[in-house]
């Protein structure tokens, strides 16, 4: 196992009616500013919830709060967006960031934090071109979970888009962990069926980028990666096998046992947020380059984010197999169960090895394809000009040398790119 600091600050909340913590943890005459997206928290009660408890809940508890609102982050939170949130804070003199979302309006909320006391006269986007380094403060924050996915909800990374230049970019700072995390399984009831399905991706490659890379002897790394995997697995196929069986395949009514499971979401939601919270990633090598070409697909295309991912990873597993074939069959027989069954004597254990792997990578693709998440380029009209298009985005950002290694160049990620079309 290599060497490693780990730190995670954010006190978790798990469970059904665990919003009411909201006015135990921000003191006392905050200011403060309610963070969300398009409206689902509108829809599907939370919203209400939360007002009331900061409102009436508060008041019976000796407190008041002055509450603001903030509305209309979007699914890759924009800059240009963003920076008219910045002047409510300064106006108001905001001192409590409250995020009621997804992933997208918790990064959104992260970038503002660390926007709010960044140097005078210096444009934010600094934050994210410099990738978070220079962040000396943020304003503190709390989440309300509404989606399992990015685990932005414990960890310290955003990821900003600017509209102007067609960027997508991530930051990290220590400063802006959330203080708190509210995870309560049934706000994710209301949530479609392809945003339960891209959630379940979006964590299943979060594992993979910090298990799929090197052997450095640490067993309790790769179980803990190997548990959320199954985890994954288990709970997703509970959602959606019976999804071809529907009359209706646009109505929201698989598996009705389960849409409503209170404990599959449950664990649906502690999965994704052990996901990426730092603990499988440390004492390991970690990958992202999956992550990394994805941002650049989102960028120029608009897919979503675990649309890129479910497109680009099975690619490169294929393409960069030499460097992780250990790994691979490690994921091979501990998730899949497949078995090396070399009974053709015939065969040599190179081919027999790389048989094993072409099907644990057809496994992971039947798993999107179970969840209803495209696989190929293609599937969304993109055609072979992408390859070149991102290719030079890479080159742009100095991606040149990704992966654990640093051996997945331009030219493995053409061949990625051109195995995924
Ligand atoms: O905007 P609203 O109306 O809230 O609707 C959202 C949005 O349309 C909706 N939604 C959320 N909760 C709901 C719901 N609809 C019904 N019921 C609910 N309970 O779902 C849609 C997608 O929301 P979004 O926040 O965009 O999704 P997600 O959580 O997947 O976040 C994606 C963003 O996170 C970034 C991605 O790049 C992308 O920008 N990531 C952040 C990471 C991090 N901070 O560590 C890591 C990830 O790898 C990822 O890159
Ligand atoms: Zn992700």
């Amino acid at each position: 196992m290599l060497d490693f600091v780990f730190h995670n600050p954010v006190r978790i909340h798990f469970g059904k009616g665990q919003m009411v913590k909201i006015c135990d943890e921000i003191e006392d005459g905050k200011n403060i500013l309610i963070t969300y997206g398009d409206g689902s928290i509108k829809q599907n009660g939370v919203y209400q919830e939360v007002m009331s408890l900061l409102t009436d809940k508060a008041k019976s508890l000796g407190k008041k709060y002055n509450v603001f609102e903030f509305s209309g982050i979007a699914s890759n939170p924009s800059y240009e967006h963003l920076m008219t949130g910045l002047e409510i804070i300064k106006s108001k003199k905001i001192d409590f960031l409250l995020a009621v979302g997804g992933g997208s309006v918790i990064d959104g909320t992260k970038f503002l934090a660390a926007a709010a006391f960044y140097s005078k006269g210096k444009d934010p986007w600094e934050i994210v071109l410099k990738r978070g380094r220079g962040v000396e403060r943020a304003l503190p924050i709390g989440t309300v979970l509404t989606l399992p996915a990015t685990g932005s909800e414990m960890n310290g990374n955003a990821v900003i888009s600017k509209k102007s230049s067609k960027e997508k970019l991530a930051f990290y700072s220590p400063h802006v962990y959330p203080k708190f995390s509210i995870l309560d399984p049934t706000t994710t009831f209301s949530l479609p069926k392809n945003q339960i399905a891209n959630g379940i991706v979006d964590s299943f490659i979060h594992v993979m980028e910090q298990y799929l890379t090197y052997s450095v002897n640490s067993p309790i790394q790769d179980r803990f990666a190997e548990g959320i995997l199954l985890t994954l697995i288990e709970e997703g196929t509970k959602i959606f096998k019976d999804k071809d069986k529907d009359k209706d395949k646009d109505k929201d009514n698989l598996s009705e046992n389960y849409i409503r499971d209170y404990n599959v979401r449950a664990n649906i939601m502690w999965a994704a947020t052990c996901s990426l919270n730092n603990l499988i990633g440390v004492g390991v090598p970690q990958d992202w380059s999956t992550h990394l070409i994805g941002h650049e697909l989102t960028a120029e295309y608009g897919l979503a984010h675990a649309e890129t991912l479910a497109i680009i990873f099975p690619s490169l597993m294929h393409v960069m197999r030499e460097g992780k074939s250990e790994k691979l069959l490690q994921y091979a027989s501990r998730v899949w169960k497949i078995e090396n069954e070399n009974e053709n004597e015939n065969e040599n254990e190179n081919e027999n090895e790389n048989k094993i792997i072409d099907l644990a990578i057809g496994k992971t693709r039947e798993f999107f394809e179970m969840l209803g998440v495209k696989i190929n380029l293609s599937d969304y009209g993109i055609g072979e000009e992408a390859v070149n298009k991102i290719l030079g985005r890479l080159e742009k950002h100095n991606l040149i040398k990704i992966g654990e290694r640093g051996d997945l160049t331009l030219e493995k990620s053409r061949e990625i790119l051109r195995n995924s079309l």
